[in-house]
């Protein structure tokens, strides 16, 4: 016996007023559709159809050949949707899982029991519903007098007493395969859209006699859909905030999470703390006893254990064990910052090997560098590895000292434990032990300020 999954993602979207389709709008840092995919997928035993139609290539790419496609040339309703992807259920036994696609905060375990209670229960369906306190916009679900469910009513066909239904349609149905491709022979348009209404099916299997069960959401909001940005919004913040409460019982602490974001790729160790304003996101790992001071963009990185960051924008870097970095230091992908180093006020580093200890504290730029141990990189320092053609490579090794305000024109090496005079500009490779200067030498014209003075006066 199979339980299959259909979702349905070929809307329009209209009212996001997007060129991106509506499921491919991101979330925590993952399109809609992924949240639905990942609650689904535990409950079901063969890959879940998507049905595509606006912007099916672009969702086509992102899914990619994890899914199986159905596609909905012309988008006439959620039960013609349905209808698009009947072909993938023919000679089935078993359950279908039917979902939207823009119901980002479902649950696997709120499938797992609505597929449990068809099963167990005999049910040629059951759905998903939810109490709302402002229930408009959503499909009512409409009871009979015992209390079973009797039909579902959109909110622009529903009349005066409908409306005042607050239990409403999570667009979440598990149907018995061969009680819902009979259904769906039997949806007819005729209703203010002209849309084949996939909610339709319920009312024609109660009256077949077949029976159908709700499950009531103990959340409401996990039924909410997106439809539009100020929902996005909310979905966003509940998602973040269930993000937020897994670090925090894995031992992390957040200054104020409600100002917090974090994706759904992060990792971060026990004990760390992140102060409000911090921006963590893509496939990020920051380890145990980290500070995250406010202000910082952490993206697609690993910062070791007992790091501190400030205010500072970190980006396919790595940022070794009790490094500093910040306030205010952008990290280029490719960037590594070893153990214990620090990386100052308005640094940029692109594309560089920093090893263990170094400073590299104010207002200075490394591109394409290879750093050794225990190096000072003083204030005001360009690694000029742009000729304008190509990119060069600087290499400084371990112990050096580069003096304030000099720039190292690339290719060029700095042996180990040399010093670089302040205001030199670099263009040999300077030996190892050895001073560099390079730089005018200084003239100091004795008495020329009085003179000038005099001149003045006359
Ligand atoms: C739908 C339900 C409503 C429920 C609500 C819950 C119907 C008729 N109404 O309304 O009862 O309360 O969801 O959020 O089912 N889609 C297609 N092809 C189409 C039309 C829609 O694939 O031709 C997809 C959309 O991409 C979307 C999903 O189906 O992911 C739901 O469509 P949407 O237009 O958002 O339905 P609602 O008006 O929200
Ligand atoms: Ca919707």
């Amino acid at each position: 016996m199979d339980t299959m999954a259909i979702i349905m993602a070929a809307g329009e979207g209209r009212r996001m007023l997007s060129d991106k389709p509506k499921v491919l709008h991101e979330a925590c840092g993952r399109p809609i559709i992924d949240w639905v995919i990942d609650a689904v997928s535990p409950c079901i035993t063969a890959c879940p159809v998507v049905v595509v139609g606006n912007g099916a290539q672009q969702v086509r790419a992102h899914l990619g050949t994890g899914v199986q496609y159905a596609f909905q040339d012309k988008q006439m309703g959620t039960g013609h949707a349905a209808m698009t992807a009947a072909p993938h259920l023919e000679g089935r036994k078993g359950y279908v899982l039917v979902v939207a696609g823009d119901v980002p905060l479902l649950k696997a375990d709120s499938l797992a029991a609505l597929c449990g209670l068809a099963k167990e229960g005999g049910y040629a369906a059951t759905m998903l519903t939810a109490l709302m306190e402002d229930p408009s916009g959503y499909g009512r679900v409409v009871r009979s007098e015992g209390g079973s469910v009797a039909a579902v009513v959109e909110h622009r066909d529903a009349d005066a007493q409908v409306m005042c239904i607050k239990e409403v349609n999570a667009s979440v149905y598990c149907f018995e395969i061969e009680a819902f491709l009979r259904a769906l022979k039997s949806l007819k348009n005729d209703n203010d859209q002209s849309e084949y209404y996939l909610t339709d099916c319920i009312a024609i299997l109660v009256k077949e006699g077949r029976k159908v069960g709700a499950l009531v959401a103990s959340d409401a909001r996990e039924c909410m859909g997106v439809n539009d940005r100020a929902q996005l919004a909310e979905a966003v913040k509940v998602l973040q905030e269930r993000i937020i409460r897994r670090h925090q019982l894995a031992g992390v602490t957040f200054i104020d999470p409600q100002n917090t974001c974090v994706g759904c790729g992060v990792s971060i160790g026990r004990d760390t703390v992140v102060y409000p304003g911090n921006v963590l996101e893509g496939e990020t790992r920051i380890g145990e006893n980290c500070t995250i001071y406010p202000g910082s963009r952490i993206k697609n990185s690993v910062v070791g254990n007992g790091a501190t960051i400030e205010s500072s924008v970190v980006c396919g870097s790595v940022v070794g064990d009790g490094a500093n970095v910040g306030p205010f230091a952008h990290l280029r992908p490719g960037t590594d910052v070893g153990e214990s180093c620090r990386i100052g006020n308005f640094v940029e580093v692109k594309k560089s090997r920093i090893g263990r200890a170094s400073k590299v504290s104010h207002l200075t730029y490394v591109g394409d560098g290879i750093i050794g141990e225990g190096c000072n990189i003083g204030c005001g320092v360009v690694f000029v590895n742009y000729d304008g053609s190509q990119k060069h490579t600087t290499v400084v090794e371990d112990g050096a000292f580069v003096g304030c305000n000099a720039n190292l024109i690339s290719p060029v090496t700095v042996g180990k434990n040399s010093y670089i005079a302040a205001g030199s500009t670099i263009t040999e490779d300077v030996p190892e032990d050895a001073l560099a200067v390079a730089r005018g030498r200084q003239i100091n014209k004795e008495g020329w300020s009085a003179k000038r003075r005099m001149e003045k006066r006359k």
